[in-house]
């Protein structure tokens, strides 16, 4: 739901997490009471959690940090930032990446990035929806053109993800981090960051590619309805207010780094990372394809990114999509 102007300056105003009365916000802005309050519902309704207490008036709990293309700019490395075509900040969007998947079209040549506080219609992998409340966690993607041919670009999801990690050990989160084949980010086996990748192949030409990263900075249990698995945030590991304008410019700066990297390289300079942060090697796993289960022990990846499962009948295996989960059973 588009927040209008009222609603927009009383965010503003309640972004220091401290509480305004409506009264104050009334003389403020130079509107009504009830218009503050039809406001608030706005933000309510646009998935912004602001509480209202009887004589203290209204509040975001914690703060909110809005996202700034300036102070996500500041984190990018000189040569990075002279990549980068354009950066936008999006209030409200579908998608990220069906946004840069349509900037594509006119744009295909050129390195596009945008975050976004909130999503209408965000996408996990294999369809799935993927929840995004306003103003919280980071909801990123990010066009860029390889002069590579579709084929090559098998592993890359892989190197993205070891991309995510590296930034967010940049921010300081270490401990307990790791990934799940091909490209979930889990601290403590619950998911953190997930990575979608987009291709757009164009035939005989080079192939442009939409990344989208999304990482849990912060949610409320009222705003986790759609999700199905265990999850963690940010706030959870830091036990601090996150600061999401820090967290989102270092994403940008590795995964920058990263294309760079991949374009010139392919996977194999991720290989020895990505395999010190694999959660399920040696692990007894299944894995989901759309028309059966496959069982087998974890051997890691290979050289292309592949999943490498050993079966009951000593066969070495090789698989290039699947969704896989612990086998608790033997
Ligand atoms: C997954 O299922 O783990 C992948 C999740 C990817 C979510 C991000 S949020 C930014 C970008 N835009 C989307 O619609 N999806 C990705």
């Amino acid at each position: 739901m588009k927040k209008n102007k009222t609603s927009q300056c009383i965010l503003n105003a309640l972004r220091d997490g401290q509480y305004h009365s409506g009264e104050a916000l009334g003389n403020q802005f130079g509107v009504t009471r009830s218009a503050i309050w039809k406001a608030i519902k706005q933000l309510s309704a646009a998935g912004i959690e602001v509480q209202s207490i009887t004589g203290k008036g209204y509040r975001i709990q914690g703060g909110i940090e809005l996202l700034d293309q300036q102070a996500i700019l500041k984190f990018l490395d000189p040569q990075t930032d002279t990549l980068l075509k354009d950066l936008m900040i999006l209030d409200e969007i579908d998608s990220t990446n069906d946004y840069l998947l349509a900037r594509a079209k006119s744009e295909p040549k050129q390195i596009l990035a945008c975050f976004a506080e909130t999503q209408t219609k965000g996408k996990g992998r294999r369809g799935r929806h993927w929840t995004s409340p306003f103003g919280t966690n980071i909801y990123h993607s990010i066009l860029w053109n390889f002069t590579k041919d579709p084929a090559e670009l098998m592993g890359l999801s892989l190197a993205i993800a070891v991309a995510v990690i590296q930034a967010l050990k940049k921010y300081g989160i270490e401990k307990d981090v790791g990934l799940k084949w091909p490209n979930d980010i889990l601290w403590k086996n619950k998911k953190l960051s997930g990575v979608l990748v987009e291709m757009i192949a164009r035939p005989h030409e080079d192939c442009s590619v939409v990344i989208g990263v999304g990482i849990n900075t912060k949610m409320s249990n009222s705003q986790i309805k759609n999700i199905n698995q265990p999850w963690t945030s940010i706030e959870e590991i830091t036990s601090t207010k996150v600061q999401r304008n820090k967290l989102a410019g270092l994403l940008l700066n590795e995964l920058i780094h990263a294309l760079n990297q991949f374009q010139q390289h392919g996977l194999e300079p991720f290989l020895k990372q990505w395999k010190s942060y694999d959660l399920y090697c040696g692990k007894a796993v299944k894995l989901l394809m759309p028309d059966q289960e496959i069982h087998g022990i974890m051997q890691g990846i290979s050289e292309k990114g592949e999943l490498i499962l050993l079966q009951k009948n000593n066969e070495l295996r090789h698989f290039l999509s699947g969704e896989v989960s612990l086998r608790l059973e033997c």
